[in-house]
């Protein structure tokens, strides 16, 4: 084994503004041997998240940062190949924090096993891993929508916001989503059934609020921050519920994060605005995959993937997330 060689992204420096190639030291060294209670695994899949661009700073967080000199934190799916661990046998896949690298060599900590004959491997970072478990509880355990609710997610077409609006759709709700482009809101009402859409490129969001949501907005499931999430506080009806589940249109600033400047309409709505972190309902995972299985088995809720190819890539192909090149969930083949 130590004759192959493993490709690694380290963290070099904690970038200022959208992390690049030079964020990172590209480099090549053996595969490591396992040791008692460790597992090697030949990375298959890698999760590029927005929450990776977080875990570059410096602070404190959910998670701690990624050291500098650290291979970069991703999530994965892969397969062991060398088990020194008695929870895991060679041939077993997984899905666990793998990070960006041809091979994991470590202590399985938080790994659990997943089935390539039941959905292919990159369904297990979307609709079934992580990304679903976010839409998952951040929607129907903060959100708490109700048959009859108007819905509007940002983020609608990206990878947590489609299985959100689906999900929301599945509850009897009108759902409406906002995303940039022509072809996200098409998708989002002909492919994934949603009621209605904001093009937040080319219209101004208060005025599409204003056409799609005639009732006002009952749940805001927040995916991007900034001017979006002020012109939704704007429209929010009595008792509203904001799921704060990201603010990607933050994630990059040079100067301090912009705060919602229209905030008092949480008061004058006796509404609520909470935070979410995926990571406080890992105990329910497995029933809510299953859940989420069965509604894909009916063809009630469709996953996309966007795959990209080559580990060499990681750094450009992370920016997607951050103009909006990626369609579906964000995902590299290694
Ligand atoms: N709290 C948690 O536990 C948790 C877990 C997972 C994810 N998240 C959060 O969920 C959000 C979505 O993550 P994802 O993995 O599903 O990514 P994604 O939505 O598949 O991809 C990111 C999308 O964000 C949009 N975007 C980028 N910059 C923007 C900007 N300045 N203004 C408005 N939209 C912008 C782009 O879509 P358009 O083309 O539509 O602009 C882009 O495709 C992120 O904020 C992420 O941090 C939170």
């Amino acid at each position: 084994m130590t004759a192959q060689t493993n490709r690694q992204f380290l963290l070099a420096k904690r970038p200022v503004g959208p992390a690049t190639r030079e964020t990172f030291t590209f480099q090549h060294v053996p595969v490591g041997e396992p040791a008692t209670g460790q597992i090697l695994v030949k990375n298959q899949y890698l999760s590029l998240d927005p929450a990776m661009r977080g875990w570059m700073n410096e602070g404190k967080s959910y998670l701690p940062p990624v050291a500098i000199g650290e291979v970069m934190r991703a999530l994965g799916v892969g397969q062991v190949i060398t088990s020194n661990n008695p929870g895991f046998a060679v041939g077993d896949y997984v899905n666990g924090a793998l990070g960006i690298q041809d091979y994991f060599v470590g202590e399985p900590t938080g790994f659990y096993k997943v089935d390539p004959t039941l959905a292919p491997l990159p369904r297990y970072l979307s609709a079934l891993g992580m990304t679903g478990m976010t839409a998952y509880f951040a929607l129907l355990n903060v959100g708490a929508p109700k048959a009859g609710d108007t819905v509007v997610l940002s983020g609608a077409a990206g990878a947590v916001g489609s299985i959100a609006g689906q999900i929301a759709k599945l509850k009897g709700c009108r759902v409406v989503g906002i995303a940039g482009g022509k072809d996200k809101c098409r998708f989002l009402i002909d492919e994934l059934g949603f009621d209605g859409a904001i093009d937040y490129k080319s219209e101004d969001v208060v005025a599409g609020l204003k056409r799609e949501c005639p009732k006002g907005v009952d749940v805001y499931f927040d995916n991007v921050g900034g001017d979006i999430l002020d012109a939704v506080l704007s429209r929010l009806n009595f008792k509203a519920r904001v799921v704060i589940c990201g603010a990607i249109s933050q994630y990059n600033n040079k100067e301090a994060v912009k705060g919602p400047a229209n905030y008092l309409s949480l008061l004058i709505n006796r509404a609520r605005m909470e935070g979410f972190v995926v990571m406080d309902y890992a105990a329910q995972y497995a029933s809510a995959a299953q859940e989420m299985a069965g509604w894909m088995a009916k063809g009630q809720i469709k996953s996309k993937e966007d795959i990209v190819e080559g580990l060499e890539t990681f750094p450009e192909t992370l920016m997607k997330l951050f103009n909006g090149e990626n369609f579906g969930k964000l995902v590299l083949k290694v």
